[in-house]
């Protein structure tokens, strides 16, 4: 960028997007994007992905460490027992539903249930942090049972968090394959390093502004469609394309119109997104439970299309999308049921943030003019633009 001659301003020229840019140390998540490798705690991704729970998952990212039986009992239990709302944060919800996206809903609840919190010294600000992981889960079933008119049904405590979920929202038992899917889909999405919304969760907690705070900053980061709001986006391509011979064609006119094709690219993994092999089985899976493979290759024939024309990776919200949809998830949920995972990694970085804090404040370097002569407001023409 060109400089006005007179700008004094010498601060170096900035790396657009911060790309590149290592803001902090952490210890939660890894991600090589050469190699394409995700680690939680050290952990590698494609071993959590077949073997644990989200409960397991939350056990990694609290406590650095793989759980005993007794602490992931606790674990469960705890989180099933936080999936309860305040009767006033129910009546903040059914106030907002169908006058607002779940979305904004979902962020507005995050914030109230702060009002219903005590102020806890560090050392016990865990419980308080798992109890928000609950609560989400709840209010988007809410949400979603609140605008269809359906009668809310209550939390049980004695089941795994992806279970209860899809028993809350849809209101009859999921299957085994669903209860795996769903489990799989919050466990590879609860923490990416620093991603744009665990970033801004952190430069709020960087403040010392409570929990709530930072979650809520999180959830207004994520809804964007250049981060979590890209799988709705990813579905309705999927919708609209119907079948496999459609991709070609789609793809070849939305390159042309210099789309952006959601679900599609990413700043870190230049190789491969370390979730998408995981959500790409998963989805082959529930779609030959449902007897709905066109939906599956559909989207297979897409990334195809898509990785001839240009070599940018899938990236997770493209799989995760047609998953979510077969599990029966609307499309305006899909956001949201991102939140619902990715609490876990978010309240895990407040944590870490509060444990070694130092404000979070970088600059940004003019280019503006520079000594411009001030006009008192009587003597301005009136026509100044
Ligand atoms: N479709 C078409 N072209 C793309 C796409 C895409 N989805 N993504 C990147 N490109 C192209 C760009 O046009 C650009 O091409 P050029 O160099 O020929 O001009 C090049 O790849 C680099 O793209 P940038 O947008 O500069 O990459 P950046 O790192 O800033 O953005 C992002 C990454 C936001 C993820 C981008 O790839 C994108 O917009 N993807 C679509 C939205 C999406 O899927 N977001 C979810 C990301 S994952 C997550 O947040 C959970």
């Amino acid at each position: 960028m060109s400089l006005p001659k007179d700008n004094k301003d010498s601060i170096p020229e900035p790396t657009k997007g911060l790309e590149g840019i290592v803001a902090a140390d952490t210890n939660l998540s890894s991600v090589n994007g050469e190699k394409g490798i995700l680690r939680y705690c050290g952990f590698n991704i494609d071993d959590l992905a077949l073997d644990t729970t989200f409960e397991e998952t939350i056990c990694i990212l609290y406590d650095y460490e793989l759980p005993t039986e007794d602490r992931l009992s606790e674990m469960t239990k705890n989180i099933g027992e936080a999936r309860v709302l305040p009767d006033e944060v129910v009546e903040v919800i059914t106030k907002l539903v169908g006058k607002t996206s779940p979305m904004s809903t979902l962020r507005t609840v995050v914030s109230a249930l702060g009002h219903y919190e005590k102020n806890v010294p560090l050392s016990e600000l865990a419980p308080k942090a798992l109890r928000l992981v609950g609560q989400i889960a709840t209010a988007v079933a809410m949400i979603h049972r609140l605008r269809e008119g359906l009668p809310i049904i209550k939390a049980d405590p004695e089941r795994g968090h992806a279970e209860d979920f899809l028993r809350m929202l849809h209101g009859d038992e999921p299957s085994k394959i669903q209860i795996n899917a769903l489990n799989l889909y919050l466990i590879l999405l609860a923490d990416h390093g620093f991603n744009a919304s665990t970033f801004s969760a952190r430069v709020t907690a960087g403040t010392l502004a409570n929990l709530h705070s930072a979650i809520t900053s999180a959830v207004g980061t994520l809804s964007g469609p250049l981060h979590g709001g890209a799988n709705e986006k990813a579905m309705d391509m999927i919708l609209e394309v119907g079948k496999p011979e459609n991709a070609s064609e789609y793809i070849e006119n939305a390159f042309n119109n210099k789309q952006k094709i959601m679900g599609f690219g990413h700043r870190v993994y230049k190789v491969d997104d370390a979730r998408r092999i995981h959500l790409k089985n998963m989805t082959e899976l529930v779609c030959k439970e449902n007897g709905n493979m066109e939906i599956y290759r559909t989207a297979e024939e897409i990334e195809r299309q898509v990785r001839k024309r240009k070599s940018i990776i899938t990236n997770v919200d493209f799989y995760s999308a047609p998953l979510l949809y077969e599990l029966g998830i609307p499309t305006d949920l899909f956001t949201p049921l991102f939140a619902m995972s990715r609490v876990a990694g978010w309240t895990a970085h407040v944590l870490e943030q509060y444990k070694n804090n130092r404000l979070i404040r970088p600059r940004a370097r003019y280019v503006g003019q520079i000594d411009r002569t001030f006009t008192p407001l009587q003597h301005r023409s009136e026509k100044r633009f």
